[in-house]
C-alpha cells in the first residue's frame, strides 16, 4: 500500500482516505462492470464513441491505483456477448480503443509486473484484436505482480456452459477418473480458474444489475454501486469503494464471531415468550 502514497499530495483528499484504509483487509480481488460511458456522452451531446473514448483514462487509473494497493487481482468488465447487438461502428470503436490502450500501457503493464490476461470467447474477436490480446498475455506471462484480467465478449452464462462442457469432454476422455463433480471441478474449469473469486464488485452509473458477469464468481461478493457514470469514475471513487468494502461484516452465511453463543443465551427466554 505504501507505493500508493507515493503518488498522492500530502493533505489530499485521496491521501487522507487512503490513510484510513487498513492494509491488511484489502479486497484480494475487484471486479468492475464499467457502465455509464453512453449516458456521459448524451449528457454533453457527442456521440457514444467520445464516452467509451472518456472511459480509457478511468481503466488507467484503476490500474495504477490496484496495483499500488497491492490487490491481487482486477478483472474489467470491457464487452459482453451481448454487446454485439450494437451498432457496427461503436463496437469498432471499442476494439479500436482497447486495442490503443494495450500499445499505450504495455510498457507500463510490464514495469510494473502485472499480469495480463483476458477472458470470453476470444475466439469469435477479430483477428487483430485478437493478436494484440495474445501479444500482451504473452508478453507478461511470467510477471507475479497483480493481475490485470479483461472479460472481452464474454458472458457467465456462457462461461458456465464452457465449464459443464469441458467436464463432460473430460469424461468422455476418462480423464475425471473417480473425481466427483464439486464446486472445486467447476471453479478448475471456469476461465477465472486459479484466481480467487472477487471479493469486491463496483458497478458504475447506478444500475442494480448484474448484467451476466461473473455469475458463479461473485456468490459472496460485496457489491458496490456508485452513479458515478464510468468516464467520471476517478482514483478518489475507488478509495471509497475499497473503504466501504471494508466496513461491510462478512460472514459467508455463517453469524459473527461470539454471536452463536448471544443467540444461544437468548434463545430460551425467546421460546418462553412465544409460548406464553
Ligand atoms: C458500458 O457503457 C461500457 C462498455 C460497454 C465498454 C467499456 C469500455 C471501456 C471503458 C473502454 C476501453 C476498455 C479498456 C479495457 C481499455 P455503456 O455504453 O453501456 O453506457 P450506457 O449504459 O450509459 O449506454
Amino acid at each position: 500500500m505504501k507505493d500508493l502514497f507515493e503518488v498522492l499530495k500530502p493533505g489530499s483528499k485521496d491521501w487522507a482516505l487512503a490513510s484510513t484504509l487498513d492494509p491488511n483487509r484489502l479486497p484480494s480481488h475487484i471486479a468492475i462492470i464499467m457502465d455509464g460511458n453512453g449516458r456521459w456522452a448524451r449528457r454533453r451531446n457527442l456521440p457514444r464513441a467520445a464516452g467509451h473514448k472518456a472511459g480509457v483514462e478511468p481503466v488507467r487509473i484503476t490500474v495504477e491505483t490496484c496495483t499500488r494497493l497491492g490487490i491481487r487481482a482486477l478483472t474489467l468488465y470491457a464487452f459482453s456477448v451481448e454487446n454485439w447487438k450494437r451498432p457496427r461502428a461503436e463496437v469498432d470503436t471499442l476494439w479500436r480503443l482497447l486495442r490503443v490502450y494495450l500499445r499505450l500501457e504495455l510498457p507500463e503493464i510490464l514495469r510494473n509486473g502485472i499480469r495480463f490476461t483476458c477472458m470470453g470467447r476470444l475466439d469469435g474477436l477479430p483477428s487483430q484484436v485478437r493478436e494484440e490480446l495474445e501479444n500482451a498475455v504473452d508478453a507478461t506471462a511470467h510477471n507475479s505482480g497483480m493481475r490485470l484480467n479483461v472479460a472481452i465478449n464474454y458472458s457467465g452464462r456462457a462461461e458456465l456452459v464452457d465449464a459443464i462442457n469441458a467436464i463432460v469432454e473430460d469424461a468422455r476422455k476418462g480423464t475425471l477418473r473417480d473425481q466427483p463433480i464439486n464446486e472445486e471441478a467447476i471453479s478448475a474449469r471456469l476461465y477465472t480458474a486459479g484466481l480467487p473469486d472477487p471479493d469486491l464488485l463496483i458497478r458504475t452509473s447506478g444500475e442494480m444489475r448484474i448484467s451476466n458477469f461473473l455469475l458463479w464468481q461473485i456468490a459472496y461478493a460485496e457489491l458496490y454501486v456508485t452513479d458515478t457514470l464510468w468516464p467520471d469514475f476517478k482514483r478518489t471513487d475507488l478509495l471509497h469503494a475499497v473503504l466501504d468494502y471494508q466496513k461491510r461484516d462478512r460472514r459467508f452465511g455463517g453469524l459473527k464471531p461470539g454471536a452463536a453463543r448471544a443467540h444461544h443465551d437468548e434463545w430460551p427466554e425467546a421460546v418462553g415468550t412465544i409460548a406464553r
